[in-house]
C-alpha cells in the first residue's frame, strides 16, 4: 500500500505543521466506503486513499471489500461478475473467495494460495458503511463513529452524495468556516451579516477539535418553526466536530423564546472520503427529530442541502482549478484571524500523520 501522494511543489503550503495535499493520507481510520445502499450484489468501484477497492454482498448479505486489481493481469474486478460469494475475472476467469483467498484458476485447474486479493475491514452501521484503511489484520473499533441519528427511529434523515474534483482538505476548512456563508450561500440567508463577527469557541482536546459558535436573533426557516409551534426570536447554537479525518459532525440547536424553549435540533453529518489528492467523495445526510414523517419537508430538506453543497464543490472545484493554472512562485494564502478553527484542524492532521509515520518506522 502506499503511504504518501506525490508532492505538488508548485501547491503553496500553509506553513510548517499544517495539514496540506503533500501530507500522506491517514490511513489507521475508518472511512465511510460507501451508502450501505449502493453495495448490492452487482459489484462496483470505489477508489479510497488512491486504491482501487472493489464492493459488493454475499449470498448473505454481508458487505465485501477487496483489492480491484485482478492479480494475474490487473484486470479491474469490479467488471467481472458474481458466482454465489465469489467474484470471477472477466479476463481469464480467476475465482476470488470473499476473503481474498483464490477459489479456482481455469488454465491450471487449481487454486494457488499465492494468488491472492488484499482485503479490507468493514463495518455496516446503518446507511453507512465504513472500511478501515490501515493494517486489515487489526482494525481499531475504538476509532469508528456511530451515529445513532442515523439508525435510531426517534430521529430521521435525508442524505446525499458527490463527487468533488478538490483536495479533501479544503472541505474541512471550509465546513470550519462559517464566514463564508454570507457570499457562498447568500440565496439561502442562513447566517446574517452580524453572525460572521461572532467569534467561534475552539476547544481542542486529545485528537478531537470543537467549534461552538451562538447566533442571537437567527432565522431559521420559517415554514419549519411553524410546524414547530416554534415562534421567535431565535436563539442558534452551531458547533462541528471532528474525531476522524473522514468526518465533520455538524450540530445546530434552534431555541425559541416560549417557556420553557422549545428546540430543534439538526445534525449535520459530512463525509469526506478521500479518493486521490485532488478528488474526493464527498456524502452528506441530516438527522432531524421532530416533523420525521412528512415528505414535503424530508424532499425540501434534501434539496436544499444538496443545493447548499453543492455551491461549496463549486467553490473548491474553483480553487482547484487556480491550483492547476497558476505558480506563481512568491504566492503564499493569508491565514486570518477567522480561519483559526479551520488551521487548528490541519495542525491536528499534521500531527496525526506525522504520529501514523513515526509507528510505522520499522525499530
Ligand atoms: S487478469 Fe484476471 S484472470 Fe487474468
Ligand atoms: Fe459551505
Amino acid at each position: 500500500m502506499t503511504n504518501s501522494v506525490a508532492p505538488r511543489a508548485d501547491v503553496p503550503s500553509k506553513g510548517p505543521g499544517i495539514a496540506d495535499r503533500n501530507t500522506p493520507f491517514l490511513r489507521d481510520y475508518w472511512y465511510v466506503a460507501a451508502f450501505s445502499d449502493e453495495i448490492t450484489r452487482t459489484p462496483i468501484r470505489r477508489t479510497i486513499l488512491g486504491e482501487d477497492i472493489l464492493l459488493y454482498r454475499t449470498q448473505d448479505g454481508l458487505p465485501v471489500a477487496m483489492q480491484n486489481r485482478c492479480p494475474h493481469r490487473s484486470f479491474p474486478l469490479h467488471k467481472g461478475f458474481l458466482k454465489g460469494d465469489r467474484i470471477v475475472c472477466n479476463y481469464h476467469g480467476i475465482e476470488f473467495n470473499p476473503d481474498g483467498s483464490c477459489g479456482h484458476v481455469p488454465s491450471l485447474g487449481t487454486a494457488p494460495p499465492a494468488i491472492r486479493l488484499d482485503r479490507y475491514p468493514l463495518e455496516e452501521d446503518g446507511p453507512l458503511t465504513w472500511i478501515w484503511m490501515g493494517d486489515a489484520s487489526a482494525p481499531d473499533y475504538s476509532r469508528l463513529v456511530r451515529m445513532e441519528w442515523c439508525t435510531s427511529p426517534q430521529w430521521a434523515f435525508v442524505k446525499g452524495a458527490m463527487y468533488v474534483k478538490a483536495n479533501y482538505l479544503g472541505l474541512h476548512e471550509n465546513l470550519m468556516d462559517l464566514t463564508h456563508f454570507l457570499f457562498t450561500h447568500g440565496k439561502w440567508n442562513i447566517v446574517k451579516p452580524e453572525h460572521i463577527l461572532d467569534r467561534p469557541v475552539l476547544k481542542e482536546q486529545d485528537d478531537m477539535i470543537v467549534q461552538e459558535e451562538v447566533h442571537e436573533n437567527a432565522e431559521p426557516p420559517a415554514e419549519r418553526m411553524e410546524k414547530l409551534g416554534m415562534t421567535g426570536p431565535f436563539t442558534m447554537f452551531v458547533s462541528q466536530t471532528v474525531k476522524i479525518p473522514g468526518l465533520h459532525q455538524g450540530l445546530t440547536r434552534t431555541t425559541d423564546n416560549s417557556n420553557p424553549p422549545k428546540q430543534d435540533v439538526q445534525h449535520i453529518i459530512h463525509i469526506l472520503t478521500p479518493e486521490t489528492a485532488n478528488t474526493m467523495h464527498y456524502l452528506w445526510a441530516i438527522a432531524y427529530d421532530a416533523v420525521l414523517h412528512d415528505d414535503t419537508f424530508a424532499n425540501t430538506m434534501q434539496q436544499v442541502g444538496a443545493a447548499v453543497f453543492e455551491e461549496d464543490k463549486v467553490v473548491l472545484e474553483d480553487i482547484e482549478e487556480v491550483y492547476r493554472r497558476d505558480h506563481r512562485p512568491d504566492f503564499r494564502e493569508k491565514i486570518i484571524r477567522t480561519d483559526k478553527g479551520g488551521i487548528q484542524l490541519l495542525r491536528m492532521f499534521s500531527r496525526m500523520a506525522a504520529a501514523e509515520q513515526e509507528s510505522a518506522l520499522v525499530p
